[in-house]
């Protein structure tokens, strides 16, 4: 049983350090599959998706070791190429070991990663682009079987794009004969601080941050130390709890400049946000003002904090919009607000909120990662108790959301 509890009405108040970027570490885990020898990560948070894709690696015939927030893999021989299925069903990031293990040993086995409650979330963007690198697949059930006699960088163009596919195609064209330049890019943080990994193991990358990325496939590649960045959507996360409680805190190593589109909107909600370095101090008081926000890639407003973005606006004054443009089912957090008195009406992608209500607790269940989250940021702004259930969604991407929480003030904890 998982299951938070928050006491609302309580001010907030203090200075935390953001965890290391879920995001982020995984497609980095994914890149040190690719070399023979060792690369450590400094600053790895303690979530599940980095224990199970640690599960993964190890499967392979990896050695992890995660001392504190230190991970060293050492990979100097792969014993499979399989991905086992229950690690793979538990965490779509594993389609991330695609591209580094064709890139590796020219095979891989992988189970469809399947949909989850955000959408149906489909691969065909990652296969398409790898067979132009010259991969070729075979299905049988939802078991892939994806091998290469060589890779072949190219010119590749993604249609839309695709974070998951722009990583799998840069793991893959890292170890490709000859130049991939990938048009069409994601430009998200992480793909940028994948491409500053992979720079200092030795790959030659031009473009890392932007919509073109060109990769030299091939070089030799040596062992490295990387830093992980810090986690731009659990600092969101931590701004809408200030915002829903009222308060000031100071979040450090928070990713800012990554969080550019957010703190703007959220200034236009009355929050006064000062960026120092690579921390940041909010403060804010009363009810956010509404405001008409849409989701997008990157540097678009984020998809990974609409639902906070939802509980914001349900907690707010006046009528606010939502738009929701990357995910087709990402709304299933309204049904838990409502319960706790939210005026929310979803039509199709959008969402138009009536705030001015105050929210009561009771009991509501997390349905995703990131709409769990939103629960807890409502439960700080609402009357009495809020239990949450089904909160392993959350443990996912967020170290210790009661810790983090309590220590700005927060009446929260966590039960069985
Ligand atoms: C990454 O998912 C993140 N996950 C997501 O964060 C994030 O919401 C998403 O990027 C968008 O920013 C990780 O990095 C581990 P996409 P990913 O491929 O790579 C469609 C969280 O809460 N699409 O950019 O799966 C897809 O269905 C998670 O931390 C195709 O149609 O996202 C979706 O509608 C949730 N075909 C859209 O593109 C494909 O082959 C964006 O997906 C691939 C994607």
């Amino acid at each position: 049983m998982s299951i938070i509890l928050v006491q609302g009405y309580h001010l907030l108040k203090g200075e935390i350090e953001i965890q290391g970027s879920k995001n982020a570490v995984l497609p980095m885990m994914a890149a040190a599959v690719l070399h023979k020898g060792t690369t450590v990560l400094e600053h790895v948070p303690g979530i599940q998706d980095v224990f199970c894709m640690m599960g993964i690696l190890e499967s392979m015939g990896c050695a992890c070791a995660l001392d504190g927030h230190r991970l060293t893999v050492t990979a100097p021989d792969l014993s499979d190429i399989r991905i086992p299925e229950k690690n793979g069903k538990a965490m779509r990031s594993s389609i991330m070991l695609l591209g580094a293990l064709l890139g590796r040993c020219g095979e891989a086995l992988v189970h469809y990663p399947g949909g989850c409650s955000i959408g149906s979330r489909p691969i065909d963007l990652h296969l398409s682009a790898l067979k132009q690198m010259g991969v070729e697949f075979s299905e049988e059930g939802d078991l892939i079987h994806a091998r290469t006699g060589k890779l072949r960088g190219g010119q590749i163009s993604l249609p839309y794009p695709s974070v998951g596919a722009t990583e799998n195609i840069l793991l893959a064209a890292a170890a490709a004969e000859g130049a991939t330049v990938l048009k069409g890019a994601a430009m998200e943080p992480e793909v940028e601080s994948l491409c500053r990994m992979l720079q200092a193991m030795g790959v030659n990358i031009q473009g890392a941050g932007t919509g073109e990325i060109r990769v030299e496939g091939g070089a030799e590649l040596h062992d490295a130390a990387w830093d992980v960045p810090g986690d731009r959507i659990v600092s969101g996360t931590y701004l809408s709890a200030v915002m829903a409680a009222g308060g000031e805190a100071v979040l450090k190593r928070s990713s800012p400049g990554h969080l550019e589109n957010v703190i703007r909107t959220m200034e236009r909600m009355g929050a006064e946000i000062r960026v120092r370095g690579g921390d940041m101090e909010i403060k804010s008081k009363g009810r956010p003002a509404a405001v008409s926000v849409e989701t997008g890639p990157y540097p678009g407003f984020p998809t990974d904090l609409q639902s906070m973005m939802l509980a914001l606006l349900a907690l707010g004054q006046g009528k606010g919009r939502l738009k929701e443009t990357v995910f087709e089912g990402r709304f299933a957090t309204a049904k838990e607000l409502h319960k706790m008195g939210a005026d929310i009406i979803i039509e199709e992608k959008e969402a138009f909120v009536t705030g001015g209500r105050s929210l009561r607790g009771t009991q509501v269940q997390a349905r995703d990662l990131r709409g769990g989250a939103a629960l807890v940021v409502a439960g700080l702004a609402a009357e009495g108790t809020t239990r949450i259930t089904d909160c392993r969604h959350i443990f996912r991407g967020y170290e210790d959301i009661c810790r983090d929480l309590s220590s700005l003030g927060a009446d929260i904890r966590r039960e069985g």
